[in-house]
């Protein structure tokens, strides 16, 4: 059954407009949006994707695609409506009348926000949720794919390898990534040191503006479409779809995980790995993913690395490239497995059991949990003392974040900070990121302020050994620790702050950008780039 049909939309106008006087201000506001989208979309097929909290659909979509416990609440009292399109006209309908009734949109696509920003807000809001609009047709003579913002990472690799096995796409390692948010914030993975993010293979974009018109990548300008691509794209506006231009990769591939702890000489590995890992052929990706772990002796920790990698090659090619570059970590042939390129995408994403890759098209994470991120770049290397004592630290306490290190360098390294909003490429080294996750023991337990606590501390920690000023950051990492706006009011000296660690210079001419496509900053949350010079008052 249909949320709403569209004669429902005039009958609770009509009841609105006789009794408006006892009727709440969030009432009414949702009455003159309702009749608002009904007279923008005239095939009134918006009705049938369009949901109130009252309709029996509303929390289990709601939820569908909250990857963060943190954030799955039964509570939405500012959440007036979810709209799932199924065409583009909803999303401008959807626009034109949020703007008239001061309500602000947030988009979600993948649901994947560390801060869950893309579906909970303090003031009055509705979701547009794209899990419809996930078409993806590749074209494999021109090495191109149109992919709608709703689809996910997964889905665009498979629906790539469904046509060819010598093609690719550099995104992240998780499948489960909706590529409206990951794109647009940037995309780093295992294949960036070859071909840099998904954002700088990005050739064209669809999406609607602030005046609810959509716009292309000619249409738009050169600026938007920059800005876009590693600005994060909901300050900017609504991306429907992507133009991305895809990737050579060989038929086989190779991967490997080989695990070391402390008392293997994990530190010194790690030493020589970082000093070299972001000059090592473009073809070869090795990342390090330190965790505590039970030690060989009862009741003692350690710390174990895993160094996990994709090479564009056989194991053939790879041995001796290993022998010459990185010789310290012994990896050997029988460490190592040959696979598609697909298949290596699957091995990331953790499906090592043998999945067919169909796995690649479930839409959400294999388990939900609790979890926090925060991120770092290195500018340099961290030396064997300094791991030492970072390893101390994080043997502390019972709990402790996993800290994943993935090298930049090769292609990243050719790409001016300018070329995109993602600054962080010739002097940056290596990316960290520490991640949280936890299970909540009940309504009364404070386990989410501990491990928030304890990653704050760790974070502190790192201070010495990270890039400094500013202490940069990668958007996709959300972390609303560093600061926030604190309204649609927020002005760009005062987001700065936090606008400089994920864009650097960039900030200020993506707050030009802002300034002129969205002068009264209409797509405004939490962490929106704020325009440049102000002018309040005006939906
Ligand atoms: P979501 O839908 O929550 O959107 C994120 C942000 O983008 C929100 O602000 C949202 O409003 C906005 N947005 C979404 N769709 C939009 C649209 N169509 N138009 C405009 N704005 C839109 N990153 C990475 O680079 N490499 C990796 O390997 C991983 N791995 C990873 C694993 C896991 C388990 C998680 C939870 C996250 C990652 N990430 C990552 C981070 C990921 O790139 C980041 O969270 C993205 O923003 C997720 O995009 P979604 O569309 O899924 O999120």
């Amino acid at each position: 059954m249909y949320p709403f049909s569209s004669g429902i939309l005039i009958i609770l106008f009509s009841v609105f407009m006789s009794s408006s006087i006892s009727l709440s201000t969030s009432n009414s506001t949702s009455e003159k949006f309702l009749s608002c989208v009904s007279t923008q979309d005239t095939s009134n097929a918006i009705s049938q994707v369009l949901y109130s909290p009252t309709n029996s659909s509303f929390s289990p979509i709601l939820q569908s695609t909250i990857q963060n416990l943190r954030f799955l609440s039964s509570k939405t009292p500012n959440l007036l409506f979810i709209i799932t399109p199924t065409n583009e006209s909803h999303i401008q309908a959807a626009v034109i009348c949020s703007r008239q009734n001061g309500l602000q949109i947030k988009v979600r696509s993948g649901g994947h926000d560390y801060e869950g920003l893309s579906y909970r807000s303090d003031v009055p809001f509705i979701i547009i949720d794209l899990q419809n609009l996930r078409s993806i047709n590749v074209d494999i003579e021109e090495r191109t794919a149109w992919v709608q913002a709703g689809s996910t990472v997964g889905e665009v690799y498979y629906h790539i390898a469904n046509k060819s096995n010598t093609l690719g796409f550099p995104a992240g390692t998780c499948s489960t990534i909706g590529v409206g948010g990951h794109f647009s914030g940037g995309g780093i993975g295992a294949l960036m040191r070859k071909y840099g993010l998904s954002a700088d293979n990005i050739i064209d974009a669809n999406i609607v503006d602030v005046n609810g018109r959509i716009l292309n990548r000619k249409s738009m300008g050169e600026d938007l479409f920059w800005a876009i691509r590693g600005g994060g794209g909901v300050s900017f506006g609504i991306i429907l779809s992507w133009k991305i231009k895809l990737v050579p990769v060989p038929p086989t591939v190779t991967v490997f995980t080989v695990r070391r702890t402390l008392q293997q000489g994990a530190t010194k590995i790690v030493s020589r790995w970082q000093q070299s890992a972001y000059m090592f052929s473009e073809d070869l990706f090795i990342r390090a993913i330190a965790t505590v772990a039970t030690g060989a002796t009862k009741g003692e920790s350690t710390i174990l690395v895993s160094f996990q990698s994709l090479f564009l090659g056989s194991v053939k090619e790879l041995l001796p490239l290993m022998n010459n570059s990185f010789p310290e970590l012994g990896l050997e042939a029988k460490d190592c497995t040959e696979m598609s390129w697909i298949k290596s995408t699957q091995y990331f994403a953790g499906f090592t059991n043998g999945e067919s890759i169909d796995v690649l098209l479930n839409r959400t994470l294999q388990s939900k949990i609790f979890y926090k991120a925060k991120s770092d770049f290195l500018q340099v290397p961290i030396s064997e003392t300094g791991l030492e004592e970072i390893w101390n630290e994080l043997l502390q306490g019972n709990i402790s974040p996993v800290v994943i290190i993935e090298p930049l360098g090769g292609r990243m390294s050719e790409i001016s900070d300018t070329e995109t909003p993602f600054p962080h490429r010739a002097g940056s080294l290596y990316n960290i990121q520490y991640y949280m996750y936890w299970n909540e023991d009940g309504e009364m337990s404070n386990t989410t302020e501990e491990h928030l606590e304890r990653m704050r501390k760790i974070y502190e920690f790192m201070t010495p050994y990270v890039s400094k000023s500013p202490r940069a950051t990668y958007l996709n990492y959300r972390d609303l620790d560093l600061g926030g706006n604190d309204g649609r009011n927020t002005s760009y000296t005062k987001a700065w702050v936090w606008g400089n660690k994920y864009f650097k210079n960039n900030f200020k001419r993506l707050a030009s950008v802002k300034s002129k496509v969205d002068s009264t900053n209409f797509f405004w949350n939490e962490q929106s780039i704020p325009p440049l010079n102000f002018q309040t008052g005006e939906n």
